[in-house]
């Protein structure tokens, strides 16, 4: 077995690493001094020839040579990390599956004062005020630490060698975590096979000793099924509650009926909701716990890319009418949403290609390591490809995604419509929803239609002036190489138009275009109706006028 250990600068990574594997005839790796003797330099001269990025390269470089976790139950190696090894993604899926991870803990001022002694120079640190620094990282960090088993790592050496020892018969602790982040929108886990142990830790968390989990058949049969069962051994009484897979969960009826099963078990309001499944799951079991008795905990167990990236986060929870979709709804933050990357896995490959319309659009918003990264990894993780999920690149874009979006909404929890808050993330959503009310939701997912409103977007910011000539072709080229937003729609400019026009009636006569600028999005109200019409007669032609896309009768 590896165990790993993670924490701030000061807590005794080394120190502890050292006498643990000492004591256990196991190796002993200090990450930091792997990168030196590979450099040839100590690491503030790298900082120093390299900056940050080049350390880190070199970091990511290192870590990936440790190679697969041992899988024997004795301790064999124990491995040090630099404070901030664990902020790269990839790291933390390296590092953290299929190793004991450590996190030692300690407060700032203690820290500090320990790092005034040391004689190890700290870049980040140099030439400001340790403690407040200090304080910051241990803020920013947190939630890459969080899924380590968290130990105090300032008390004597030997008692923290010993607090680490008890667990070592954890086997491998709580496995798989990769982020962990408490937010005023709910706990946010993000992990690999973390689906029990965080819904697990979410009912712990508010106390409860039963669960109603309503899912669907296909979301039951990949993943709530077992969570059911490790539920029930953990000693949780689960009542299960289906509704009908996809849209058809999100009407009123169907509510009417989960309502209903849920007065027939008695269901309290203590009893929070384990909502599995993907977007629309998600949407009706959001809504039924917001209105049942008036509101019970919900938590998300998202099983889709849509939903992971997006749906399951933000609190809007929504049922459809025939006049239109997410027509009835209320704002119902969960206590947690439990993103496990493992039940991605059954997706078929359309649902994740158009999960990463939405994924670009983050991107646009001015995340460059997430446009980076869908250019490498896109197309396979687009096609589902097991590398794509092997090596991490999906739950780096779930990661990044789904962190940019609770940033947002902590900022503009109730949709202000200020440039800057939520509206920034309907970038690209004025043709999307066009394209799919003039289809009437058939033949186009979401993430297809949102990614023709990208293109949009782009070539109307471009010819005002706004997105910058490189960066929309930044995102064109992306689009293209994932296969989105390519083809030809089969249907007219005009319907475009005429529906974007009854949006803008509705809006009050002013229909907000969100545009990417070189780095991010701003808000325009003054879009002429020739432009418009410009970039509806672009997207509809598609990219290379290849074969329809989306229409009506299909
Ligand atoms: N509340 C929000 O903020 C928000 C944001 C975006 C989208 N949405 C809503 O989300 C919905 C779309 O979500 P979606 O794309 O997840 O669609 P979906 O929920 O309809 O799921 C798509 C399909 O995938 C299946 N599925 C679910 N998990 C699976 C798995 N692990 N393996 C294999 N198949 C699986 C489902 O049975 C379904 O057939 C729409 O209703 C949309 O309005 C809401």
């Amino acid at each position: 077995m590896d165990v790993v250990l993670v924490g701030l600068p000061g807590t005794g990574k080394t120190a502890v690493g050292r006498r643990l594997a000492r004591q256990h005839g196991a190796a002993f790796l200090d990450l930091d001094a792997t990168i030196e003797a590979a450099a040839g330099r100590p690491i503030p001269a790298i900082f120093a020839d390299e900056g940050e990025a080049g350390f880190r390269a070199r970091e990511r470089t290192a870590v990936a040579a440790l190679g697969p976790p041992d899988p024997s139950p004795t301790l064999s190696r124990v491995i040090a990390t630099g404070g901030g090894t664990p902020i790269d993604a990839r790291n933390r899926w390296a590092l953290y599956r299929g190793r004991l991870a450590v996190w030692l803990d300690g407060p700032a001022e203690i820290l500090a004062t320990r790092l005034r002694r040391s004689r190890v120079s700290r870049p980040l640190l140099a030439g400001r005020d340790a403690e407040s620094a200090i304080a910051a990282l241990a803020a920013a960090r947190e939630r890459v630490y969080a899924p380590a088993l968290r130990v105090n790592g300032v008390a004597p050496l030997g008692a923290v060698v010993a607090a680490v020892e008890r667990h070592l018969d954890d086997a491998l602790g709580p496995g798989g975590g990769l982020l962990r982040a408490r937010t005023p929108i709910g706990t946010l886990e993000i992990g690999d096979g973390i689906a029990a142990a965080g819904v697990a830790r979410a009912l712990d968390g508010l106390a409860a000793r039963r669960a109603i989990l309503v899912s669907e058949p296909k979301a039951w049969s990949v993943a709530g099924e077992a969570l059911a069962a490790a539920l029930a051994r953990d000693g949780i009484a689960v009542e299960t509650v289906l509704l009908p897979r996809g849209e058809p969960a999100k009407t009123l009826r169907v509510i009417e009926r989960a309502a209903r099963e849920l007065a027939r078990v008695r269901a309290e309001r203590r009893d929070p909701i384990v909502a599995v499944g993907g977007g629309a799951l998600g949407d009706a079991a959001g809504f039924l716990a917001a209105a049942w008795l008036r509101g019970v905990p919900v938590v998300h167990v998202p099983t889709t890319l849509v939903a992971q990236i997006d749906s399951s986060i933000g609190g809007k929870t929504a049922v459809d009418l025939p006049e239109g979709k997410n027509l009835v709804g209320a704002f119902h933050q969960p206590a947690a949403i439990v993103a496990d990357v493992a039940t991605l896995r059954t997706l078929p490959a359309r649902q994740l290609r158009a999960a990463l319309g939405e994924a670009v659009k983050m991107g646009a918003l001015g995340d460059e390591r997430l446009l980076d990264l869908l250019e490498t990894d896109g197309r396979a993780i687009a096609a589902g490809a097991r590398p794509a999920f092997d090596d991490g690149a999906i739950a780096e874009v779930v990661e990044r995604c789904a962190w940019a979006k609770v940033e947002v909404v902590v900022a503009d929890e109730r949709e202000r419509g200020e440039a800057g808050g939520r509206i920034a993330l309907n970038l690209g959503h004025s043709f999307a929803h066009a394209i799919e009310t003039v289809a009437a939701y058939r033949g186009i997912l979401h993430g297809e239609a949102v990614a023709y409103g990208l293109r949009a977007a782009v070539r109307i910011g471009a010819e005002l002036g706004v997105t910058p000539p490189a960066r929309a072709e930044r995102v064109e080229a992306l689009l293209d190489d994932l296969g989105l937003g390519v083809r030809a729609l089969a249907i007219r400019p005009g319907e475009l138009v005429a529906t974007l026009a009854v949006d803008k009636k509705t809006a009050g006569g002013r229909l907000r275009w969100v545009l990417p600028t070189e780095s991010g999005v701003v808000v325009r109200s003054d879009v002429a109706d020739e432009l418009v019409a410009a970039a509806a007669a672009g997207i509809v032609a598609g990219r290379r006028g290849a074969t329809p896309d989306a229409g009506r009768g299909r």
